[in-house]
This record gives structure tokens, C-alpha cells and sequence, in this order.
């Protein structure tokens, strides 16, 4: 959480309870975008500390799970457990707790920060590129798609790859998110799956 004594949202989450001011960011992203409906299945992506899964357990009252390289502290209703995003595994664990029927997926992850815009950049975009990946697993027909990227060159070339996978796609800065901050939310609505070509 930011520790930036005049940042309105951090002392906003610290009063109502929540684990990181990035949780009115996915409270303003739905209330505009209508991502997460009552009884979802809702698996978070990069989770730690937790702000978007209490968000998401309140919305949908359902299943939700987090995932991330860090621990996440356990929240009343939602499953967490550490894993890496990019690796295939996690995905084969969050289909084992989901059924391959997921609702919504959504991905705050964030590389560490180096400093270096054109690196931090890419790391971003393959963050993105796992998330993707994910959501095309694991989403039911349907399903909604929410992902944070950090502006630069490879983001069109990203954003193109989303809007093919899904009927609606748009790119929105939640006011949460900092000014000075280069990250945007793609979200992601009504998956198109490929059907299967016989072989
Ligand atoms: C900005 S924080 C997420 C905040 C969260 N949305 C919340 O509301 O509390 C970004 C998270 O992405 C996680 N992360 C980065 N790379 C990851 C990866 N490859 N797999 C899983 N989590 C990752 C980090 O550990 C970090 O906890």
C-alpha cells in the first residue's frame, strides 16, 4: 500500500478495511464497466495483499480465488494459495478449483519496478501475455476479462490480441490510479472461444 500521507485513496482503504488503496481501482473499473455480477466465479491473478479479492468476494458473494508469488492472509470465502502466473501449473490448479468454469478473470500483477521504462515496460507485457492466457483456459463462454499494463510500445500489438479473444474490449484509468502512474486497465468482455477444428 502506498505510504504517501496525502494520498486520499490510502487512507481510504486503511479506514474501511481494505488491504491496498488499489481496491477502489477495481471497485471504480466495475462500477463503470459491469465486469463482476452477484455469484461469479472470480479468479484474481497477481492478488497479494488481497484489496481486489475483497473486493471481488463482496461483489459476487460466490467462488473466488487468488493467486500470486507472495502470501497472500487468508480472507473469509476466498481461496488463495502462491503460485506463478506464468507457469502452465498454476493454471492446471486454478482449473482444478474452478472446473474450467470461471466467470471472470482479473489481473493486477505487476513486475517489481527496475527504474528502467522500455524493461519494466515488457515485463508488464508478459505479465499481460500470461494473463491471456489464462483467461482463455480457463473463462466459460462469455466471461469477462479485466488486466493492468504499463504503457509503451508493445501495448497496442497486446491490446489487438485482446480485442481478438473478446467481443467488447476497452482501455480505462480507474481515478485511483495515480496520475504520474503509466498503468492502464484493459477489460475484456464476452470471451469468444475458437470452436474446435477436427483434426
Ligand atoms: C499491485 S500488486 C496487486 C495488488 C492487488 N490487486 C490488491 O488489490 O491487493 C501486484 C502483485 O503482482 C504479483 N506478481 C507479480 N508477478 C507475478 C507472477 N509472475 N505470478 C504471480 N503474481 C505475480 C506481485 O507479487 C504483487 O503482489
Amino acid at each position: 500500500m502506498a505510504k504517501n500521507p496525502k494520498d486520499y485513496y490510502y487512507w481510504r482503504a486503511k479506514k474501511e478495511g481494505y488491504r491496498s488503496r488499489a481496491a477502489y481501482k477495481l471497485q471504480q473499473l466495475n462500477e463503470r464497466h459491469n465486469i463482476i455480477k452477484r455469484a461469479d466465479t472470480v479468479v484474481d491473478l497477481g492478488a497479494s495483499p488481497g484489496g481486489w479479492l475483497q473486493v471481488a468476494a463482496k461483489l459476487s458473494g460466490s467462488v473466488v480465488i487468488g493467486v500470486d508469488l507472495l502470501d497472500i492472509q487468508p480472507i473469509p470465502g476466498v481461496i488463495s494459495f502462491r503460485g506463478d502466473i506464468r507457469q502452465q501449473r498454476t493454471i492446471e490448479k486454478l482449473k482444478l478449483f474452478t472446473n474450467d468454469c470461471v466467470d471472470v478473470v482479473l489481473c493486477d500483477a505487476s513486475p517489481n519496478l527496475s527504474g528502467n521504462w522500455n524493461y519494466d515496460h515488457a515485463r508488464s507485457i508478459d505479465l499481460c501475455d500470461s494473463a491471456l492466457e489464462c483467461a482463455k483456459q480457463i473463462l466459460k463462454p462469455g466471461g469477462n476479462f479485466v488486466v493492468k499494463a504499463f504503457q509503451g510500445d508493445m501495448f497496442l500489438r497486446f491490446l489487438n490480441k485482446v480485442r481478438k479473444t473478446f467481443g467488447m474490449v476497452k482501455v480505462y484509468s480507474p481515478r485511483a490510479s495515480r496520475n504520474e502512474s503509466a498503468e492502464v486497465y484493459i477489460v475484456g468482455k464476452n470471451i469468444i472461444h475458437e470452436p474446435d477444428l477436427p483434426s
